[in-house]
C-alpha cells in the first residue's frame, strides 16, 4: 500500500542527507548508515522483467543517427566468446545498472532513454602534455571502429556476452599524451543533478568515477565502446561511450565518461570509496575470492539463465593474467 511510508535501510536522517555533509565526511555517513547500505545489491535474475514490446524505442541510440553511417563495424575475430552464445539485445537492453537512473535494472532503460543527451565533450586533464578537450565527432573518429564480442560478469553474479563497438582504449589513451610519471587514469562520468537517480539519492559519493592501472588501460582487451548490437549506444548502456575491461566486474566499466584524468597515485573510486572492504580498486574477476556477501562461485547467463563456473578474469586470464601477482584486489 503506497500510502504507508517504510523507513528504508538507506533512508538518511535529514541533517546528514546534504551532499555537503556527505562530501565533507562521506565515511562517517557510510558508519552511521551501517555496513552494506550503499552496496551492489544482489538480485533475483529470474524475476526481473521481461523486456518491454517497443524493442526500437529500447535500442535507439542517444545521439540519433549522428554517425550512423559508422556502424555496423567489421567484426574482429581476435576476441571470441567461446562456447557461450550471444544475449538477446532486448534482454541486454533491458536489465541494466546506472544508478544515475535508478536501482531498478527493468526500469532503467525507460528513463535513459528520456534523458536529453546535451552536447558532449571530454576533458582531458592531470599529468598530460597538454590538458585538451575532445569533441565527439574527435572520440568517434579517433580511430577505426571494429566490434567485438566480450563476455561480462557483474559483482553481482549475472553474466551476459554482447558485440561491442568501438576501439582499443590504448589509442585514446595515447592520444591524451599521458607523462611519464602518469600511473592511473580516472574515468569522470557525467554529473546531472536533474537525472532522477542523482536526484533521489544524495548520499552517494557523485559523480560516478571508475579508475585503472595505465598498464590495464593499455591493454589490447581494454575498450573504447561507443556502440552496441552494430550501433550507436542507446543510454542505458552509457551513451555516447564507455570503457568495457571485460575481466574485471562490471563495475570497473564506466558508463557516460565527460573526463580523464591521468595522475602519479592510486585515485579514489565510487565504489571503493562507498563500500572499501566489499569493492576493492582492482576487483578483477576470480571465482576463489569470495564478496564479504556471497560467493563468486557461479554465474547466471541473463540471456539462457544458465548457471555455470565463474572463471579466473572471466576467462581471460591468458590475455590479463600477466598483469597481477595475484594480491591486488
Ligand atoms: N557507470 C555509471 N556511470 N553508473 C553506474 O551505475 N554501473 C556499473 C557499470 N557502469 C554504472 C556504470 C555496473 S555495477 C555495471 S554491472 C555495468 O555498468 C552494467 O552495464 P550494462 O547496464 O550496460 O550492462
Amino acid at each position: 500500500m503506497s500510502h504507508i511510508r517504510r523507513s528504508r535501510p538507506w533512508a538518511l536522517p535529514e541533517r546528514l542527507a546534504t551532499p555537503e555533509r556527505i562530501h565533507a565526511d562521506r565515511r562517517q555517513v557510510l558508519r552511521t548508515l551501517g555496513l552494506g547500505t550503499l552496496s551492489l545489491a544482489l538480485p533475483s535474475i529470474a524475476s526481473a522483467a521481461e523486456p518491454a514490446d517497443d524493442v526500437a524505442a529500447m535500442t535507439a541510440p542517444a545521439i540519433g543517427s549522428r554517425f550512423a553511417d559508422l556502424f555496423p563495424a567489421p567484426r574482429s575475430d581476435a576476441w571470441s566468446l567461446g562456447d557461450r552464445s550471444l544475449t538477446p539485445e532486448q534482454r541486454a537492453a533491458s536489465y541494466n545498472n546506472f544508478y544515475e537512473f535508478t536501482l531498478d535494472k527493468a526500469k532503467v532503460w525507460k528513463l535513459a532513454q528520456a534523458y536529453e543527451l546535451k552536447p558532449w565533450t571530454v576533458e582531458v586533464r592531470g599529468l598530460v602534455k597538454k590538458p585538451k578537450t575532445f569533441d565527439l565527432d574527435a572520440l568517434m573518429k579517433l580511430a577505426p571502429l571494429e566490434e567485438r564480442l566480450y563476455r561480462f560478469r557483474c559483482v553481482e553474479r549475472w553474466a551476459m556476452q554482447v558485440p561491442w563497438t568501438g576501439y582499443a582504449l590504448s589509442k585514446l589513451i595515447d592520444a591524451c599524451e599521458p607523462l611519464g610519471a602518469a600511473k592511473y587514469v580516472t574515468f569522470q562520468t557525467i554529473h546531472d543533478p536533474s537525472m532522477p537517480g542523482v536526484a533521489s539519492q544524495p548520499w552517494y559519493p557523485w559523480p560516478y568515477v571508475e579508475a585503472l592501472r595505465l598498464d590495464e588501460a593499455r591493454h589490447p582487451l581494454a575498450f573504447v565502446a561507443v556502440g552496441i548490437y552494430g550501433h550507436a549506444m542507446p543510454m542505458q548502456h552509457g551513451a555516447p561511450w564507455r570503457v568495457v575491461t571485460p575481466w574485471k566486474y562490471g563495475y570497473k566499466s564506466p558508463k557516460s565518461i565527460v573526463a580523464l584524468e591521468f595522475t602519479a597515485e592510486q585515485p579514489s573510486t565510487f565504489w571503493n570509496d562507498a563500500q572499501p572492504d566489499e569493492y576493492g580498486f582492482y576487483s578483477n574477476v576470480e571465482p576463489h575470492k569470495p564478496h564479504p556477501r556471497w560467493s563468486q562461485r557461479f554465474e547466471t547467463d541473463i540471456g539462457t539463465q544458465e548457471q555455470r563456473e565463474t572463471l579466473l578474469y572471466n576467462g581471460y586470464a591468458d590475455e590479463v593474467g600477466s598483469l597481477y601477482t595475484g594480491r591486488e584486489v
